[in-house]
């Protein structure tokens, strides 16, 4: 495959800086339970060897979000906008159909380290590499925050949108690409969604070869809900992905009946439920799970739960609901986006468990004892099949 790309970095904060008055106050989210600081850059890729699948008017381009680790003694703190002002109207109508207020989104702050302090441009290989791709229709924006808590463990974690099917995706020269063309299976057509996730999986092996990845080096991926499909579908087309974690997300595509892992390449897959999604409640995770049972070159494939959580606990909504004061006056509708688990809590655990699979995917330690037996320090995971 013959790739170039074009690499344009603009912090958002020279775009946003003047977007808006700081008199209603802004809100800063925590920085990571980790040992690491962290930088963050976000970028615009463009893949010429490929047309958009969606709009073949224009080549396929790409915005990523990257966070590095920095240890604390180099980092020098500085904020940056959560969100570009126009990402967050977008979802500021998004969720008006679910009670919560305007305005908000915008005055979130994100804790970093400024860009001169780490050398992250040219460092790729000094730590491994954590791919990242969040639900349909949804901006990597709201998995942010999720990201640095992994990446203050000592991961590169890097989102990708995936434009025409991410609500918006907004470009450093001021373009905007609209969401929402994926249609939801309709009577078990899922002639859309199979679609969109080739789509990502390309977009994800676009970044892995941009930033010069080969077998070798070291490379995991997690996804929430249509990004953990997503996940499952690029080990499939590649194997440079040593193990991946599907949270909470329905299964779709040729994932459901092929092998992941071929002879040398093996790959270890986590199948993360909230509570009362499982390889028994969702015929697509129990599909999968067969086929990751058959697989001759999957060596460790288990299904966790975690008590007390919902599909929306494990997206940034429900720490911005605490960072923000909102949680306590939300109405029962967007309660039901976050779930009842607090978002501090549902950090510290994935901050804990999943750099502890990633380590142990990439041959880095053995298999923790957390990813073998329940913990008293986290009642709330249950291991259920492995
Ligand atoms: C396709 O992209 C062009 C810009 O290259 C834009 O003007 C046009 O509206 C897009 N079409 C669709 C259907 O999104
Ligand atoms: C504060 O936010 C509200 C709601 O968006 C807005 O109408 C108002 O203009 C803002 N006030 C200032 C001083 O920025
Ligand atoms: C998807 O995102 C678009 C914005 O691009 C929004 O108008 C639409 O309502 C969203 N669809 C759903 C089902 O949330
Ligand atoms: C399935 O849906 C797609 C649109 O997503 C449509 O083009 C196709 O005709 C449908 N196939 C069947 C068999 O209905
Ligand atoms: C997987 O295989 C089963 C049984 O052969 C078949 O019914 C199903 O349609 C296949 N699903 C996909 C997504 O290929
Ligand atoms: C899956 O979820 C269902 C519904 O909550 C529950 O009854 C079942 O015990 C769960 N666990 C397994 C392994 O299926
Ligand atoms: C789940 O939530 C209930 C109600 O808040 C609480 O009593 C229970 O301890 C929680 N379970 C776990 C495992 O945290």
């Amino acid at each position: 495959m013959h790739i170039t790309a074009a690499c344009l970095t603009i912090p958002l904060c020279l775009r946003f800086s003047n977007a808006k008055s700081t008199s209603n106050g802004t809100f800063t989210l925590p920085q990571g339970t980790g040992p690491f600081r962290t930088t963050l850059q976000h970028t615009e890729l463009i893949d010429v060897s490929r047309l958009d699948p969606f709009n073949s008017s224009h080549h396929r381009r790409l915005m990523i979000s990257r966070f590095d680790p920095v240890p604390q003694w180099k980092c020098k703190p500085i904020q940056l906008p959560y969100v570009p002002l126009i990402v967050a109207q977008v979802e500021d109508e998004i969720l008006a159909e679910y009670d919560y207020p305007k305005d908000v989104w915008e005055r979130v702050r994100l804790d970093v380290c400024d860009l001169q302090t780490g050398d992250s441009c040219s460092t790729h290989g000094k730590f491994p590499i954590a791919m990242f791709s969040a639900g349909l229709n949804t901006t990597r924006h709201f998995s942010l925050s999720l990201a640095q808590e992994i990446s203050s463990h000592g991961f590169t974690v890097i989102l990708v949108d995936h434009p025409y099917d991410t609500d918006v995706v907004a470009f450093p020269g001021g373009d905007v690409i609209y969401g929402g063309r994926i249609l939801k299976p309709v009577n078990g057509n899922t002639t859309s969604v199979d679609h969109a996730l080739e789509v990502r999986a390309d977009d994800i092996s676009f970044v892995l070869d941009t930033i010069g990845i080969t077998q070798e080096d070291k490379v995991v991926m997690f996804g929430h809900s249509f990004g953990g499909a997503a996940t499952a579908t690029t080990m499939l087309q590649d194997r440079r992905v040593k193990g991946g974690v599907n949270i909470d997300g329905t299964m779709f595509g040729p994932v459901l009946n092929s092998s992941l892992g071929n002879p040398g390449h093996p790959q270890k897959f986590l199948l993360w439920g909230s509570e009362g999604h499982n390889t028994t409640t969702d015929a697509s995770w129990g599909q999968f799970w067969n086929s990751l049972e058959l697989s001759k070159n999957v060596d460790w494939n288990k299904e966790f739960s975690i008590i007390n959580s919902t599909h929306g606990s494990c997206w940034d909504l429900n720490v911005l609901v605490d960072v923000t004061g909102l949680r306590n006056g939300l109405t029962e509708t967007a309660r039901s986006l976050v779930g009842p688990i607090p978002g501090a809590r549902i950090w510290e655990i994935m901050g804990r468990y999943l750099p502890a699979f990633f380590g142990y995917a990439l041959n880095e330690k053995p298999e923790d004892q957390l990813l073998r037996e329940p913990s008293a320090n986290y009642l709330e995971v249950v291991i259920l099949r492995e």
